[in-house]
């Protein structure tokens, strides 16, 4: 039988490390669901569709596939068999994901796709509202957060590591943008599961949270 866990939280609070490194101890899929808003944003932008006109958004979305595809060094993600995997992590990319991200129809084809995906074999999955629209009835759910000064400090830190200039007084107005726009739309808001467990990450290590993670399991 397949199993579904599910991490949800902010921008910033380490659920795709975590995600990925429970996966691996676990020998389940990682499942990177902002990968796949941020593909169809990519495309949105390329074709210059409108991202305020829901009906051409979703039209694009029937029009669109999206793989993932898990490589040691991360995950590979393809938008109509074209390698985007960095461009989809651009300031732009990620600043437009809010359009995706509160349509409501775009969410609807979203959940089915992540649903046929936790259908087919045992993922851990990580996004905004995996343990309460996409997978209610999961075996096990975490929310994981931060204070939000250490979630972007941990935002610049890995963006400088990837040798990306950044501004440190944009990054924080940007990341807490994104999270007052993830947790106040009406459709798939970020939201804790009534029974996720919820640990805050703020004072601990990558490690620590998935040694706390396997342990709840
Ligand atoms: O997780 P990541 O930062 O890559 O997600 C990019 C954006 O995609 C988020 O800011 C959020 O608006 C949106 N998203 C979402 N639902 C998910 C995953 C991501 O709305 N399950």
């Amino acid at each position: 039988m397949v199993k579904v866990i599910t991490i949800d939280g902010p921008a910033g609070a380490g659920k795709s490390t975590v995600a990925k490194a429970v996966a691996e101890r676990l020998k389940f899929s990682y499942l990177d669901t902002g990968a796949m808003y941020r593909a169809l944003t990519l495309k949105a932008m390329q074709n210059q569709v409108d991202l305020e006109d829901e009906s051409q958004l979703v039209d694009l979305a029937g029009k669109t596939r999206i793989d993932l595809e898990y490589t040691s060094g991360g995950v590979k993600v393809l938008l109509d068999g074209q390698d985007v995997s960095q461009d989809i992590r651009s300031i732009d990319v990620t600043n437009n994901t809010f359009y995706i991200a509160r349509a409501p129809r775009v969410r609807e084809l979203m959940v089915k796709w992540q649903q046929a995906i936790g259908a087919e074999k045992s993922i851990v999955t990580e996004g905004r509202d995996q343990g309460t629209v996409v997978f209610p009835q999961a075996a096990y759910k975490f929310y994981l957060d931060a204070d939000v000064q250490e979630r972007c400090k941990r935002r610049i830190e890995e963006l400088q590591a990837a040798g990306k200039d950044v501004d440190a007084k944009k990054l924080t107005e940007e990341l807490k943008q994104r999270d007052q726009n993830d947790l106040t739309r009406s459709a798939g808001p970020l939201k804790k599961a009534d029974d996720a467990c919820f640990i805050d990450s703020t004072y601990l290590s990558v490690d620590d949270v998935v040694e706390k993670i396997i342990a709840y399991l």
